[in-house]
């Protein structure tokens, strides 16, 4: 019988700070109400000066790994889906690698912003199903505290810090990864983008003093992209799979904004109670946000094995993506 690929353990770890809206309040024109009632988020978590993305991903790392049973050597290959690494060179899969201590296996980062945890999943899926790799270790890890202008009130209220891993592996259907399907689109770059500290525009004083090296964000245009890609690619992963939306027993979305998952619900047809959501403690932590969720829902009992799960993303490119599996 064919093999599928699915997850064998989960992980996360997330910075002790928590920064609520009544401490934005101090920072920036802005009021809890606004944020609570625009975006569904109450508080999230900052990461301290002796944190890193990799410091963090490791942690969250050892988690999913003791889950699956296996350890770092067992490794044949880490995904670190990652828009903040740790310094533009090294990838910051090979200091997760290096520090995890698994054995010289393949490690890479993937830049696909929110997408990129989905993006991970579906190349890992390829390399399993192919039979190249055995374990594959997942990772989305952000800290994008470090790139967020505290002194912009569009963009400062959403970001939180946070990582999670997944280790993927060969399992029997009718479980595992039952469908996936990744976009790009390039022409909307511009509507979320750090336009500082890469070759268009190397880090310099100017490029400090003009806060160029802050994310800079079309939150309206996103909002409307968003909804509309995140139902069409969900519908179409159902569709693949021959499912009906009613059979989804879990869906997870990016967590962006509430108001963006409230959206997307209701244009699926899925039942409120079905979806699940952290974006009130979590806030919006890019490629992190599904594999935190879904850590959360395997610990706290909310995901059983035979669950058919829906994870839907948009983010940064901009990207969007789904993956529909059964736990
Ligand atoms: N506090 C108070 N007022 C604010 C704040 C704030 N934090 N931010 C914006 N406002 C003001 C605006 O200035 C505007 O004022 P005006 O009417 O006087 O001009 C007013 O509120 C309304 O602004 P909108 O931009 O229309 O507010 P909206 O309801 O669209 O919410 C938000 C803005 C939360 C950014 C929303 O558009 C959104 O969530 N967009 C999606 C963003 C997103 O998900 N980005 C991440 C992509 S994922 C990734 O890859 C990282």
């Amino acid at each position: 019988m064919e093999l599928s690929a699915g997850i064998l353990g989960t992980g996360s770890a997330l910075p002790e700070k928590v920064l609520t809206n009544f401490d934005l309040e101090k920072m920036v024109e802005t009021s809890d109400r606004w944020i609570t009632e625009r975006t569904g988020i109450r508080e999230r978590r900052q990461a301290g000066p002796q944190d890193t993305t990799s410091t963090l991903s490791v942690k969250a790392s050892r988690k999913a790994l003791e889950m699956a049973g296996i350890t770092p050597r067992d490794l044949d290959l880490i995904i670190c889906s990652t828009i903040s690494p740790d310094m533009p060179l090294p990838s910051t899969a090979a200091l997760i690698q290096r520090d995890l201590g698994a054995r010289s296996c393949c490690a890479f980062d993937l830049a696909a912003a929110c997408s990129g945890f989905l993006f991970g999943m579906t190349v890992a899926e390829q390399f399993i199903r192919n039979g190249k790799c055995k374990h594959v270790l997942v990772i989305g890890a952000e800290l994008l505290s470090r790139y967020v202008d505290y002194k912009d009130r569009e963009t400062c209220v959403i970001f939180g810090d946070g990582m999670a891993a997944a280790v993927l592996g060969p399992v029997s259907p009718p479980s595992g990864i039952l469908a996936s399907d990744l976009h790009t689109e390039g022409q909307y770059a511009d509507h979320l983008y750090i336009p500082a500290g890469g070759t268009a525009s190397p880090a310099s004083l100017e490029t400090v003093a003009s806060r160029g090296h802050y994310i800079k964000m079309r939150g309206n245009e996103l909002f409307k992209v968003a909804v509309r890609n995140m139902e069409e690619v969900s519908r179409r992963v159902l569709e693949k799979a021959q499912v009906c939306a009613n059979q989804v027993d879990l869906f997870i979305p990016h967590q962006a904004n509430q108001r963006i998952t409230e959206a997307v619900r209701e244009r699926l047809g899925v039942a409120r109670e079905k979806v699940y959501s952290n974006i009130d403690r979590i806030g919006n932590t890019s490629s992190a946000s599904i594999p935190i969720c879904l850590d959360e829902c395997v610990r706290s009992g909310r995901l059983k094995r035979g669950d058919m799960i829906l994870m839907a993303a948009f983010g940064a490119g901009v990207t969007w993506g789904a993956v529909l599996m059964r736990w």
